[in-house]
């Protein structure tokens, strides 16, 4: 946090070339050494938009329900419904820290594989809410800008006991 990238919008990413599979490469290996539930490339110093995530017996978030490992590139998505819910969120360039964050629900995701085939997905609860995390790191937002009570806002440490479990 506080890296000039970190607050940029990312830029397209082009499918099939060499320099994608070699980012998607990097992003896995980084994603899987800290446990994260996903990561984006400005993360690791890339300005591509390209976001991978998986769900599947993750320490760092326990009680929610698994999300298939998805590399999604040039996502776009489209919110369904006005109802928000709020859930506890880290990001692994806020290291130690946890938030109370709203997301929409439920929303359709559209965006590429890295050979070009197209994803299009409509889910709802923590994958929803893991895609919308992704995708603001594309827009150059990071979660803490999107909590509205920040006395929610505090070291994993601090908080242990006071985290509600994530919704579903
Ligand atoms: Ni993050």
């Amino acid at each position: 946090m506080g890296h000039p990238l970190l607050r940029q919008v990312a830029a397209p990413a082009v499918v099939g070339s060499p320099e994608l599979n070699a980012l998607v490469a990097d992003m896995d290996d980084t994603m899987r050494d800290l446990s994260g539930a996903g990561l984006a490339a400005p993360q690791i110093g890339v300005s591509a938009r390209v976001v991978i995530f998986e769900m599947k017996d993750n320490p760092r978030y326990p009680h929610v329900a698994p999300v298939p490992y998805t590399v999604l590139v040039n996502p776009v998505l489209t919110m369904l419904g006005e109802e928000q819910e709020e859930g506890w969120e880290g990001c692994l360039s806020v290291p130690g820290l946890r938030g109370l964050v709203p997301r929409y629900r439920r929303l359709r995701y559209r965006g590429f594989t890295p050979d070009g085939t197209p994803i299009d997905r409509t889910v709802e609860g923590f994958h929803a809410r893991v895609v919308q995390h992704e995708v603001d790191h594309l827009d150059g937002i990071l979660y803490p800008q999107r909590i509205r009570d920040l006395s929610r806002f505090g070291f994993e440490d601090a908080l242990t006991g006071q985290m509600t479990p994530m919704p579903d």
